[in-house]
Order: C-alpha cells, then structure tokens, then sequence
C-alpha cells in the first residue's frame, strides 16, 4: 500500500496563520509536529508500506521535502504541480506513478487530525482488504451536524466480511446544500466522507477514464512530459494547465458504481476552520484554547493565539483571536467560516 500525501489545499480559513506561502498543512497546528508530519506518523506500524507520494504545489517543495526528511521518511516521489487542479487530476498522478495497477493507493490528505490512531490502522486494513477486491473504498464518519463543506455517503448493501463492517455506497453526494444536509442527518442512514481513499491505482484510472478522459490523457501528458530532480517530479506548467480541475469526489466518487464504506469512528477532524481548531486544542478551566503569551481575565470558550507579543483579554466569549506579526484577527466563533471572505478582499485588493 502505497500513502498518497495531498497537500496543495491553500487553507485560507487559517488566516492569519496559514498563508499561501505556508498553508496550514505545513504549520505544527495541534501537535509538535506539522500536519503533513502528522498524517504519515500515524501510519507507522501498518504493514507493508511502501514509501509515500506527495503531490503539492512547485511553491512548497523544500518546505515538503525538509518536513519528510525531519521524520526520517524517504518518499517515492513529491509530485510538484504549476498550478492547483483540485485533488482528481493529483491523486490520477499519483496513481500514474504507481510501478503496479495492482497497487493499493491510500490517500490522505495533510490536514486531518485522528485520535484513536489503533482505530484508524484497523480501519485502513480493512479499506485494504476491500480494495484488493476492486473497490473505491472511503472512510464514512457518523455525522453530528449537517455540514454542507463534506460529502455525504449514504450506505447500501452491507459487504458480508465476518471481521469488519462495511458497506457498498448507495450515493455519494458531495457538499449538498443546507436543506438537504438536514435531511440526510435526519435519516440516520449517511455518513460524511473523510476524504481519505483506498483504491487500486489501476481500478481509479479505470475510472478516470470513464468519466474525464480528457484529465486522464492531460495527466498522463503532464507526467510523460515533467522533469525529475531527486524526488521531485515537476510538472510542466503549459501541459498542466490544460487540465480540466475538479475534485475526486465529483470526478469519480460520486459517479463510480464501485464504491465501498467502511465506517470511521477514530476521532476525525478536518480542521477545516478556527473553531474546529478550537475543538481539537485542550482548553483551561474556562474553556479557552490558549497559545503562546495569552492573559485572561473572566474570559470563556474562546481561541487565543499569540505569536510573540503578549495578548490581553477581559470578558469576552466565544472569540478567536489570532495575532501573528503582520496582523491580528478577531472573529465570532459562529463565523469563522467567513474567514475566506477577509483572504478574498485582500486578493481583490493586491
Ligand atoms: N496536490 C493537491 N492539489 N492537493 C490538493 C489540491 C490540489 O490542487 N486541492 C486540495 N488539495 C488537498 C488539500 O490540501 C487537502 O489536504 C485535500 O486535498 C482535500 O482538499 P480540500 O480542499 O480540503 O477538500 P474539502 O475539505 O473541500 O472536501 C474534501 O474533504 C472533506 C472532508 O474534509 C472532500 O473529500 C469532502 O467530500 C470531504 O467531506
Ligand atoms: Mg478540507
């Protein structure tokens, strides 16, 4: 089983922290160890690994390299692209490079936290055993919320396997909107989509090719034509940008017939925004998460980072406050999701 890191996401709901020079999926965020770090140490212990590929922005490359090397991990390839297509055209690179299409790609994206990490390898051989039997298999977490940022799996007809449960994927439906979302929750039958795959290189190329040809071919052209440096597989900028982007999940997840879940309780989180960042940091009494030189005076439920200078509080609530050395941010936590509309004024500003 080959790990397939992606790693080009921009993470602007991280601003101010995570930036485009360094997204969130390079900084030490919850642990000691940055994410990217993160999402392959938890893997340590899985048998029969082969070294990871990591597909992520040409911008990122040393930072990439270095943080692999940092861990002690030597990596089948670090895929660099020109340009962000989204995350179909980066795992079809991957699994382009695979030597076998017979090999069993298990892709993770660098910006996950899991806790219960023995639960999380017991389900990644189970998604191996199933993927050896020719299924795109993806890890359904049980919803809590109807987030409209996921995709939604709703389960079929159970997989009969003594040792698991698992399920093939009645639909697959990615980012429904809020009415919908509701609905779904309320039939207890869906699952959110974790973004993490198993599949063989060779049965999503199969795939691929079925449904987007066209990125298929562009890809193919994209590697035939890239220069090999080291590890580093660079891209070339006016092949790959004829790509078509789009996502795994509306490229193939919600189109293929071949799809299987197996249910993930492991304490995922995507760490998507400020207040899911809130929810995975361990807080003081008040319910505060609280880094670097922070001063709280009747002061509850909030985020408060500080990258230097010493940041002082009275009787707020429910706040995220960031301040780096070029900014500080202060939002509600009930918006953090409107963090991107600061990163968007500023782009339409420059
Ligand atoms: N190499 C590469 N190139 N990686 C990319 C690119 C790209 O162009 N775009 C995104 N990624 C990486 C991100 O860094 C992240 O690690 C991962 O791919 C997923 O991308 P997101 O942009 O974070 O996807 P999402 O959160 O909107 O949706 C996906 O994840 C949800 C769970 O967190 C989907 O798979 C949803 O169905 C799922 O529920
Ligand atoms: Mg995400």
């Amino acid at each position: 089983m080959i790990p397939v890191i992606l790693s080009g996401g921009s993470g602007t709901r991280l601003w101010p922290l995570s930036r485009g020079q360094y997204p969130k999926q390079f900084l030490c965020l919850v642990t000691g160890n940055t994410m990217v770090q993160e999402t392959l140490l938890r893997l340590q212990g899985v048998p029969n690994l082969q070294p990871p590929i990591a597909v992520c922005n040409e911008d990122h490359r040393f930072m990439m390299a270095d943080q692999l090397w940092q861990i002690g991990v030597k990596p089948a390839a670090i895929i660099l692209e020109p340009v962000g297509k989204n995350t179909a055209p980066a795992v079809a690179m991957a699994a382009l490079t695979a030597k076998s299409a017979d090999d069993i790609l298990l892709i993770l994206p660098a910006d996950h936290v899991v806790d219960d990490q023995p639960a999380f390898q017991l389900a990644v051989e189970h998604a191996r055993k199933l993927a050896e039997q020719d299924k795109l298999v993806t890890f359904g977490i049980v919803p809590n919320e109807p987030e409209t940022g996921y995709g939604y799996i709703k389960a079929g007809t159970p997989i009969q396997d003594k040792a698991f449960k698992a399920f093939d994927v009645a639909a697959f439906v990615e980012k429904p909107d809020l009415q919908t979302a509701k609905e779904y929750l309320a039939t207890g039958e869906y699952y959110w989509n974790s973004g993490m795959f198993a599949f063989k290189a060779g049965v999503f190329l199969r795939e691929l090719e079925k449904f987007n040809p066209k990125m298929l071919q562009i890809c193919r052209e994209a590697l035939q034509t890239a220069q090999t440096d080291l590890d580093f597989v660079r891209l070339d900028k006016e092949v790959f940008s004829q790509c078509p982007s789009d996502s795994i999940d509306y490229a193939v997840m919600e189109k293929t017939d071949a799809a299987a879940v197996i249910p993930l309780d492991a304490g995922w989180n995507d760490v998507g925004s400020w207040s899911a960042l809130w929810d995975v940091t361990s807080k003081d009494h008040a319910g505060n998460a609280i880094k670097g030189d922070v001063l709280t005076v009747d002061s509850t439920n909030s985020f408060i980072h500080s990258s230097g200078r010493l940041v002082a509080v009275v009787g707020i609530d429910s706040l995220i406050i960031v301040d780096t050395d070029d900014a500080i941010m202060v939002v509600a936590k009930d918006r953090v999701q409107d963090v991107k509309a600061i990163v968007d004024q500023l782009k339409a500003s420059k």
